[in-house]
């Protein structure tokens, strides 16, 4: 909700005290891009964003904003894909210039850093000291620290190291009424209790602004190995991942399928992206191997995985790449298709997670209902299915017009969904609910998980401070 005037005019006379006058932003065209979300789900609105650059600084603004009855949406790099960061009308607060390596511990393999820190930047000062931060997405150019724990993201290392949630120690976190909570600690064991930093995790910024965190760092990979591999048929892909696991053991890090549909999207719409096989088929994946050996382990593994894999009748036929340019290629057609797919005229997303021997089948009843609603429709299901995700994005019939499909989104939705709660699935898996997910949380959430979860957020923020309209 938007602050009156009054409020406004009180909450800037404080804030001028606390903060300098770059860091008080009225400026439209400078608040402007903070309105919208890449995908095209929200255009926000708000009158003022701050900028702090400390963490008192932002317990301070909380502090105030609380007394005077102000709300807040926290924002990072602003990538998120449910509009949980995009306010209406609310106070925006940005953690951007909170960017700082805390510090970097490379015996006890931890960070610990600013919460708008761009994740780039804590992967490159982890390789610097001969570590490695797994955490792996595409946005990772942009995205933030505090905005990967607030929306638990997740991309295409879960597989081995888990979802940010697993990669978390510590975390300092400004509450709704303005105090700090200090759980910094570099501990790999800590039993006191409720583990309340996992509050704050896949929260979207509704109960605390995250302010920094200690992370965990692993040992640096010194070489990958990457193949494209075609698949005799859907189910294959979980034979195919059990092969992997039984030849490579915990050197498997990433394992995303790549439908035909996702090599049409990425050869004409890509740049300059070659098809890495010599024939097209329906069901591909891209494996990832990595390996702190500079060695040829991580290949000779999987060249031997993908060799019993044909042998079997698993996989049709697979490439294993042998440069720089050629591993690139095939990461570029996956980056591909999410940039480009919207020029299928049109699309809509769904992030979902089924248990990972079900992916097959979902996918195959989930094609099959659509098909009836709408003969022709394209899906587009795509992504890391190695931990159980499907990016199960969804395209009109070639032809079909925009706006018409546009209409039909919400009984697609009701589709796929439908189908993955039938297989004990997620509705969100890696993307958090914001305010794209609501009905869903009413829908499918179980019924006591979801009043226990509306309790907690008004026992801890009573006044609705923090992000409100987002999640419920
Ligand atoms: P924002 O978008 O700014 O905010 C997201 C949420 O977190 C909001 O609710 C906001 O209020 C809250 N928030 C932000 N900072 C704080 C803070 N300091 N304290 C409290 N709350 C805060 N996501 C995945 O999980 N996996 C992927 O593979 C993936 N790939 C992507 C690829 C592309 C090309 C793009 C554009 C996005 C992708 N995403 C992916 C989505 C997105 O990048 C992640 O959700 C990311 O974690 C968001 O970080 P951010 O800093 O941009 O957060
Ligand atoms: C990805 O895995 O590339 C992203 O999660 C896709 C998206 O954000 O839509
Ligand atoms: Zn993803």
């Amino acid at each position: 909700m938007q602050p009156s005037d009054k409020q406004l005019n009180i909450l800037i006379k404080k804030i001028k005290e606390l903060l300098n006058e770059r860091d008080i932003v009225q400026d439209q065209d400078i608040i402007a891009p903070h309105l919208l979300d890449w995908v095209g789900y929200a255009k926000g609105s708000s009158p003022l964003m701050l900028t702090p650059r400390s963490t008192d600084q932002v317990a301070k603004i909380v502090e105030i904003c609380s007394n005077e009855n102000i709300s807040i949406v926290p924002q990072g790099g602003n990538t998120g894909s449910v509009a949980s960061g995009i306010p209406n009308g609310e106070v925006i607060l940005s953690l951007t210039k909170m960017n700082s390596i805390r510090n970097l511990n490379p015996d006890d393999y931890t960070i610990t850093v600013d919460a708008g820190c761009i994740l780039n930047q804590v992967q490159e000062a982890a390789d610097n000291a001969s570590r490695l931060f797994p955490l792996s997405i595409g946005s990772e150019g942009s995205c933030t620290i505090g905005g990967n724990i607030s929306t638990n993201a997740g991309g295409i290392s879960v597989l081995k190291y888990g979802n940010m949630r697993d990669l978390v120690l510590g975390i300092e976190v400004v509450l709704p009424n303005g105090s700090i909570l200090n759980s910094l600690k570099r501990l790999r064991k800590d039993n006191t209790g409720y583990a309340i930093k996992h509050l704050f995790m896949g929260a979207e910024g509704t109960l605390g602004i995250i302010t920094a965190a200690s992370l965990r760092l692993f040992p640096k990979i010194e070489n990958k190995a990457t193949a494209f591999a075609s698949i005799a048929d859907l189910s294959c892909t979980t034979k195919l991942l059990e092969n992997l696991r039984y030849f490579t053991g915990d050197l498997l890090t990433s394992y995303e399928l790549i439908p035909d549909i996702g090599l049409e999207i990425a050869t004409a719409f890509g740049d300059n992206i070659t098809e890495p096989l010599s024939e097209r088929n329906k069901w591909n994946v891209i494996i990832e191997l990595s390996d702190t050996k500079n060695d040829n382990k991580a290949y000779n593994l999987l060249e031997d995985a993908l060799q019993n894999s044909i042998e079997k009748g698993i996989v049709i036929d697979a490439v294993i790449a042998n440069s720089i340019s050629q591993t690139n290629n095939i990461w570029k057609i996956r980056k591909a298709i999410v940039e480009n797919q919207p020029k299928l005229g049109g699309e809509i997303k769904h992030d979902v997670s089924v248990p990972i021997s079900s992916v097959p089948d979902f996918i195959n009843a989930a094609g099959e209902k659509l098909g009836k609603y709408l003969p022709n429709i394209r899906p587009v299901p795509y992504g890391h299915i190695g931990d159980g995700n499907i990016h199960y994005n969804v395209c009109p019939p070639i032809g079909f017009p925009e706006n018409e499909f546009k209409e039909r989104a919400n009984a697609i939705r009701d589709i796929v969904y439908k189908i993955v709660n039938d297989f004990g699935g997620s509705f969100a898996a890696e993307h958090g609910v914001g305010i794209v997910k609501k009905n869903q949380m009413i829908q499918y959430k179980d019924q006591v998980e979801l009043q226990l979860m509306k309790d907690l957020k008004r026992f801890m923020d009573p006044k609705n401070i923090l992000n409100p309209g987002k999640i419920f």
